[in-house]
Parts: C-alpha cells; structure tokens; sequence
C-alpha cells in the first residue's frame, strides 16, 4: 500500500545534507518501521528513490531521512535538494528493510561512512532503548562535513569515535585493525560507499555467517557502473535457446529486462543478492559483493557482474 506524506520540515543537516522530516496527515499513525529500514519516494519528477529512516524506530508519527546532495546523480538528490519544499506531498512506499538489526546479538560495531549514516542512527536508537551494548565508528572526511554528527554524539556518547581523514588515505579508518578481534556474539553493521564495505568485508574472513551486515549508500552508482574498458559479449539463455547481445555501455539485467525479462532486483549495486541468477557455463566477471567464491561457480549477480573478455555466459533462463 502507498502512503501520502507531507514535508512537514526540512532542515540543513551538513553543508551538502538535508534532514526531510515526513508526515501523514494529521493524528494518523504511519506504519511502524523497524531500525534498518527505508521508504522508496516517487519525487515530483517521476523517479523513484530509497531513502533510510534515521528517527526512532519508536515513532509512530513521522519518517525522518537524509538526502546528500550529490550532483553526479541521476536526478534524485537534485531534485530534493533543488524542488522540495515544505508542504509537499510525496508518495512513498511502507517501510521496507533489507538491512535489519539482529536483536539476539551481545555487542554490535557500527561503521557509517558519510551519508551511510542515516539507517545507523536509526540503529543507535534502538539499541539504546534495548540497553544493547555497541560501539559507533564514523568515518567522514571532515567534522564539519559529518551528517548529523551531534545527533550521533548524543545518542551514542563515549560509545563513538569520528574517524576524521581531512582528506588524508593515511588517515582513513582501519576498519582491519578494528575488527582483528570478534567480541562474541559481535555483529558488525556497516553503510557507507563500496569502499568502506569491502574493507570490512576483506576484514571479517572468519566471522560466522550473519554476523556482518552492510548496505551499500546508493550515492556509489559509479562504482557499479559499466567501466569504458568494459568490451560487448554474448549470453545465450539456456532455456529459451535465445542469445541476447550485451554492449559495453549496458548490464546483462538491462538487456534481460529490455527483453522482457522480469529479473527482481533491490540494489542493483550487487550487495543484497536478489537478481541471483544460475551460470550453466563461462567465466564471468564477477563485481559483486555476495557471492562467495564457490557460489560464483555457479550463479552470477545480473545487475553488475559480466563476462571475461571473449567469453560467452549461458544462463538458466
Ligand atoms: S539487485 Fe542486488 S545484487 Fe543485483
């Protein structure tokens, strides 16, 4: 079901965030959300974005998000920051979440790199109301530039540590030293640009299966996006008998999709594992974040991964 939400109020939360506070009509209560979730927002010039909720997952009356303004966008994030103003009426989905808090953990480790802050503050809320013991780490470059920095210093306190790099790769988070050692029953939340998820990844080899969670901030559409070194290659789908021509500017899911595939996708960036599809034969290049390297075998991320120069992919479609 769609929900009508109001902007209610927008603020400046950063020199390039806004903070858009959303919601229904007076007295109605909106649908609970869970820390972790996001809304998808049909803006006034038609496209559609999520956007994490940061407010307590308590409250019932309003969504609170974070948009970065972010000019190499595709239009969602100048839109907001340009257009939106208080009073607007916006279309949005029920709360979904991809990217929920494991409540049965005994310490959690938060990272947020920039605007990947706002689903973990959503988090600290939450795990402040259950007594849950956690560490937030805040990667940003600058203090002043850091989204919503005391609104985190309030709710985590002495639990917090900025990681401020001023620009400096020396000085960036050493996300491997911070988690050398498993607290146990740790689980580690993490949301930030792809960078910062696959150094917690390369990180945590031998952390047991669940416990390292992460979402991509979908600000990183460049690191997914087609390379110009990128070459054409062929799929041919195994039960159709069909073969799909796939160019170097396009992805396997918009060739499938142009053909009128129904692939279900979520991210699109190959973090959350849904357009999993089955690789009969080739070698693909894998770009994705899921797959483990015996799965990659076997299966293949449509919505990033392609073929090794020269190869053809034959898939179970
Ligand atoms: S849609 Fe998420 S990995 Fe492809």
């Amino acid at each position: 079901m769609s929900l009508q939400l109001k902007v209610h109020a927008i603020r400046k939360a950063a020199p390039r965030v806004i903070e858009i506070d959303l919601r229904a009509a007076e007295g109605v209560a909106l649908p609970a959300f869970t820390a972790g979730a996001h809304i998808d927002l049909t803006l006034g010039n038609g496209i559609e974005r999520s956007y994490s909720l940061l407010n307590d997952p308590a409250e019932t009356h309003r969504y609170v998000t974070g948009v970065l303004l972010d000019h190499e966008s595709k239009g969602g994030s100048i839109w907001i920051h340009d257009k939106l103003k208080v009073g607007d009426v916006l279309t949005a989905s029920e709360p979904i979440n991809h990217f929920p808090l494991n409540e049965a953990g005994a310490h959690y480790i938060l990272i947020a790199g920039g605007i990947g802050v706002t689903p973990l503050i959503a988090m600290a809320h939450r795990l402040n109301a259950t007594e849950a013991d956690y560490r937030f780490h805040y990667y940003a470059r600058m203090r002043d530039e850091a989204a919503f920095a005391p609104e985190v210093e309030a709710l985590a306190g002495t639990r917090l540590t900025m990681h401020c790099s001023g620009g400096d790769a020396a000085k960036r988070l050493d996300v491997a030293t911070l988690l050398k050692e498993r607290p146990s029953a740790a689980h580690v939340y993490v949301c930030g640009p792809l960078e910062l998820i696959r150094a917690v990844r390369e990180a945590t080899p031998d952390w047991p299966k669940g416990s390292v969670h992460f979402e991509l901030f979908h600000g990183d559409e460049a690191a997914t996006a087609p390379r110009s070194t990128d070459q054409a290659f062929d799929v041919v789908l195994q039960k159709s008998g069909r073969t799909l021509h796939v160019p170097p500017d396009k992805k396997i899911l918009d060739v499938l999709k142009a053909e009128g595939y129904k692939i279900k996708v979520l991210c699109t960036d190959g973090v959350c594992g849904t357009c999993k599809v089955k690789l009969l034969s080739g070698v693909a290049d894998h770009r994705d974040e899921v797959l483990t390297d015996e799965e990659r075998e076997k299966f293949i991320q449509v919505c990033v991964s392609r073929a090794m120069p020269g190869e053809t992919l034959v898939l179970d479609l």
